[in-house]
Formats: structure tokens, sequence, C-alpha cells
């Protein structure tokens, strides 16, 4: 037999519905607050994640599915969406669009080579929402709160804000040379990456999973102390906006995100349920002003989020949240008899095309294990045609809440199913 991939999962009928409903409310929630739905491909250059996602961090580094194309090409699973996103409004000038800002939401499989666990996989399903074009403090607070919302309305109340500054340029070099001289004299102590990262990108040594626990890890110098007054007032501005909108938030100045192009404002929500599990991160996201630049586009700020569905749904069973009731149909006909099933074959194809949720027994099942069909399908009406109804030009029609029964004429079915 031929395994499933490590790290990957195939959603069976049962669970898909939840991801269905997920997906429906989240969808639902962004159209409300005007975000459409973009749809990138799969795979992209491999340059535009080294680009884009940094090349010290962990995702480029050590857990990118990269190959090389019949044609010679670099290419690479997309580990993440914002930089297809931002590629893509470069690529298609939407800072040329009549509506700005650019606000856009996406779904779908994202690739990272992790070593699986719970709520870890190398296949997992992002939703994220990017907005280009605005550099306000209301617009964060905007992303931040759409985050909020999506999980309030899946019904979750165990969930934490957590956000941090990391500043503009100016800021991030001032924290940056603190953080050198911090980590300089004992580099030694630290893993190979974090060796190499001191001197290109000593921010990433704070999310080494390795040396997490050294001693100079805590006691690293905060970018909230090294934030200049313009970084610090917008910060106060986004966090002022979260208060008005009464939304909580705990600040962490040691929150740094694990993508290389975040500045200013950086969050994650974390799961606080018990028995979630080691890994809490619900939600990242943050702002990214450099990028479209990065890119090849003009000057254009930009602030978004991504979640999985694996750990949102994984939350909403720690918190014992039951997202889509059990699943219903309209009508399971029974029909006994070669004529009967004949008339129930066309009603049931007719019922469908109205819009009506149908069924009927394609194995020859006697009434009996019909019935118990009927049930396991949680039918609203069981409709009986036999010989006799044939001949009368009736069908019997049971009510399964009620109990009750009644003749109804076949030409009549559809429509009194209907009411
Ligand atoms: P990220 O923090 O790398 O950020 O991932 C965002 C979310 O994706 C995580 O909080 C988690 O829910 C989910 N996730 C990441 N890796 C895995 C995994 N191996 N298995 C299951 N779920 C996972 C980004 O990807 C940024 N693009 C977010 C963003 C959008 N920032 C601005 N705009």
């Amino acid at each position: 037999m031929i395994q499933i991939p490590r790290g990957t999962q195939d959603i069976l009928p049962g669970e898909v519905e939840k991801w269905q409903k997920l997906e429906e409310i989240a969808r639902n929630i962004c159209t409300n607050y005007q975000y459409q739905e973009i749809r990138t491909p799969i795979f992209e250059s491999t340059e535009l994640f080294l680009r884009g996602v940094g090349d010290t961090t962990d995702i480029v580094q050590k857990e990118m599915y990269s190959f090389e194309d019949r044609g010679g090409r670099g290419l690479t699973l997309r580990p993440e969406g914002t930089a297809s996103v931002v590629r893509s409004f470069v690529g298609n000038k939407m800072h040329g669009n009549a509506n700005q800002p650019v606000k856009l939401f996406y779904t779908g499989p994202m690739f990272r080579y992790e070593r699986p666990q719970k709520g870890r996989f190398r296949q997992f399903v992002q939703f994220g929402v990017e907005a280009l074009g605005s550099q306000n403090p209301a617009m964060d607070a905007e992303v931040v709160s759409l985050a909020m919302t999506i999980y309030k309305q899946l019904g979750l109340k165990d969930v934490k804000l957590v956000i941090n500054s990391l500043g503009d340029t100016e800021s991030r070099l001032a924290h940056k040379e603190a953080l050198t001289n911090h980590f300089a004299p004992r580099i030694g102590e630290f893993c190979g990456d974090c060796q190499s990262r001191l001197e290109k990108n000593p921010l990433r040594i704070l999310d080494c999973k390795k040396d997490r626990d050294h001693e100079l890890m805590k006691t690293a110098p905060s970018i909230l102390d090294y934030l200049n007054t313009e970084s610090k007032e917008y910060f106060e501005k986004v966090l002022a906006f979260l208060d008005v909108m009464e939304i909580p938030y705990e600040v962490d100045p040691t929150l740094v995100r694990g993508l290389d192009y975040y500045n200013h404002t950086a969050f994650e929500i974390m799961s606080t349920a018990e028995g979630f599990g080691a890994i809490t991160t619900l939600c990242g996201g943050g702002r990214y002003n450099g990028l479209v630049q990065d890119l090849g586009g003009p000057e254009t700020p930009g602030i978004g989020f991504a979640f999985s569905i694996e750990r949102a749904l994984a939350a909403l069973e720690a918190e014992g949240v039951t997202l889509v009731d059990e699943p219903k149909i309209d009508a399971y006909f029974i029909a006994m008899g070669q004529e009967a099933v004949n008339t129930a074959v066309g009603i049931v194809h007719a019922g469908r095309a109205e819009g009506l949720s149908l069924e009927m027994d394609y194995l020859d099942r006697k009434m009996k294990a019909q019935f118990k069909a009927a049930d396991r399908l949680h039918a609203k009406h069981i409709v009986i045609i036999g010989e006799d109804e044939l001949a009368k030009g009736v069908a019997v029609m049971k009510d399964q809440t009620s109990g009750e029964q009644e003749e109804v004429a076949l030409e009549n079915l559809i429509k009194t199913l209907k009411a």
C-alpha cells in the first residue's frame, strides 16, 4: 500500500464540511470588510521567496520544496501567500487600481518542509488577507480586527492577541546594532545558524528554535527601547484604535515573527484553550512596507495576516465548539418494484434539479434496510412508492420528525416536498 506523504492529510467527508463552513464564514467576513479574493499559482520562481521571505529565515534556509522543472527553471511550492500576492500586485500594476487601498484575501495550500507534529504540517491551508497602499494605523487595526472577528464568529473564546512593533528602518538598524553587540561576545555558544545570522540579520537569532533557552535570549535588547519617535507614535495609534474597537491585546516586545519583510506592527493570535497543544499560534501577520519595492514595484505600504485552517479547527475542537450541524436530506425515496423504481428515478432527478436534496437506494436493499439508510442520512421525509401507490398515482410521504404520513399525488410530490 502506498502511504500518504508525511505531514499531509486527507480531508474526508464528515470533516470536509467543517472546512467548507470555516471558509464560508471567513469569506463572508472578508466581503463585509471589502476584501476581494485573489488566486495565485501554487508554485512560483524560487527567487520570489528568497527576496520576499528573506534568505536568512528558516523558511528559506530549511523548509522550501524547491525543484527544477524540465526547462531548468528554479521553482518552489509556495511556503506562504504574501510574496505571491505582492508579486501579482506589482505584475498587474494594482497600484493603479481605481479602488485604493487594494484589499485582497486568499486561501489555499502552502508547503513547508517542517518536522510534522500536532498542528504542524508539511502541506497546510492558509486563509490570509493583504491590504496594500495605506500607511495608516487604522489600516493596521482593521487587519487585526478582521482576524479577531473571524475567530469570534467561529465561536472561539480562548484566543489572545499579542502585538509588537518592529519599527521603521531607522529603528530597526539601531536595534540590529544593539543585538549584534549583545550576542557577538558569546556567539560561539550558539548554533551554526545563529552564528551566520549574527552579521546578516541578528533579529533572526531571537526566533531560533534550538537556542531558545540561552540566557542571552532573555536579556536581549528589546525593540521597543529602540523605536524612534515616529515609530513609537505609530504603534501607539494602532493600539489606540484597538482600544476604540474594544479588542484586548498584550504587547510582547519579544514577538519578532519568522519572516524578514516585517516592520512596524507585528502580531500573532494564540489559543489559550486547555489541551490545545504545544504550538499555540493560530494566526500571524504584520506590516511590510518595503516588500512591494523589493519585488520591483513602486513604494507601497502593506499589511496582512494568515492563519491555517488546520489550527483553527484544532482550536474549535479544543474548545468543544461544533461548527456544522449534522447534514440532513429533504427526502429518501423507497421504491418497490421495477416500475416504481423507474418512477422514483424520474422524480428524484427532477426534484434535485429544483434544489431538493434527495437520495434513493442503489443496492436493491430490502425495505427495512432502506429505512435504516434513510435514518443514517437524517432524512426529513421518507417517500414510499410501492405497486399499490403506483396504481393510484400517489406516494406515501412520511414526516420523520412528527411521524405523520399522508398520500401525495405523484405530480405534486416535488411541490409538497419543497413546501
Ligand atoms: P506565518 O507566521 O509563517 O506567516 O504563518 C501564518 C500562519 O500559518 C501561522 O500562524 C499558522 O496558523 C499557519 N502555519 C504556518 N506553518 C504551518 C504549518 N507547518 N502547519 C500548519 N499551519 C501552519 C505567514 O505565512 C505570513 N505570510 C502571514 C502574513 C500575511 N503576514 C502578512 N501578511
